[in-house]
């Protein structure tokens, strides 16, 4: 399956994702054809280059239109053309790795069972984007990290794969985000090569049986 990765950031999960999928040991039946960034210079996107993997910028500050005197991004806009980029390079299933852009229909709708996100904490705990944070406010013991499906509602689709990280007395945000990576690193390819693999986790489709959305598991996996 052709894998593409959109980030934002320093771009490890994208490392991690690339890792798997060369190393012959584990027979990958996923190949990252290309990797897309909305930040021309997030350190992601020079990683990748390093990689010799193909990079597209799709700027997201290209799509702002101000219209009756409000400035803001048209995000169907934007999301059209992450959907044409993708395509171009033949992609089959898409793996978010810190990207920092909330995705609309036009993203969702295409690429619903076949679209997946890692997020720093077990979700439905700590939604959106500084849930590191939020874990430590909250004074938590337990944190971890979710790869889920992706749906219109942010951080809301079938869950995939989780993994419980213990938070320490003197965490940082820092220490504690670093710690989640690591766990991170090796969850998010596996969850990606079961995606890939089609047999292993799916996104339940019958719409009469009112469970869309729920994720399958086949014994294969
Ligand atoms: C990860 O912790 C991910 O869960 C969150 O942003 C971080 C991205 O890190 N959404 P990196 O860019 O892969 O290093």
């Amino acid at each position: 399956r052709k894998v593409g990765i959109l980030l934002s950031g320093t771009g490890t999960n994208m490392e991690a994702l690339v890792a798997y999928t060369r190393d012959p040991l584990n027979r990958s039946a996923a190949e990252v054809v290309v990797v897309v960034s909305n930040i021309p210079d997030a350190i992601g996107v020079a990683k990748a280059k390093a990689l010799g993997i193909p990079v597209e910028i799709v700027d997201h500050k290209q799509f702002i239109e101000t219209v009756d005197g409000k400035s803001a991004c048209d995000r169907s806009k934007y999301d059209k053309q992450i959907n044409d980029t993708l395509e171009r390079h033949g992609v089959e299933v898409v793996c978010l790795a810190g990207y920092m852009r909330i995705c609309t229909s036009v993203f969702v709708e295409k690429w619903r069972g076949r679209c997946i996100n890692t997020h720093p904490a077990i979700l439905p705990a700590f939604k959106g984007k500084d849930a590191v944070q939020m874990a430590l406010d909250a004074k938590v013991r337990v944190t971890g990290c979710t790869v889920h499906f992706v749906e219109e509602e942010v951080d809301a689709g079938g869950i995939i794969l989780q993994q419980a990280v213990n938070v320490f007395p003197d965490d940082t945000k820092s220490t504690l985000h670093e710690r989640i990576k690591a766990v991170e690193h090796t969850l998010f390819p596996k969850a990606m090569e079961a995606v890939c693999r089609g047999d292993a986790v799916r996104v339940a489709s019958d719409p009469t049986s009112g469970s869309v959305g729920a994720v399958c598991w086949s014994d294969k996996f």
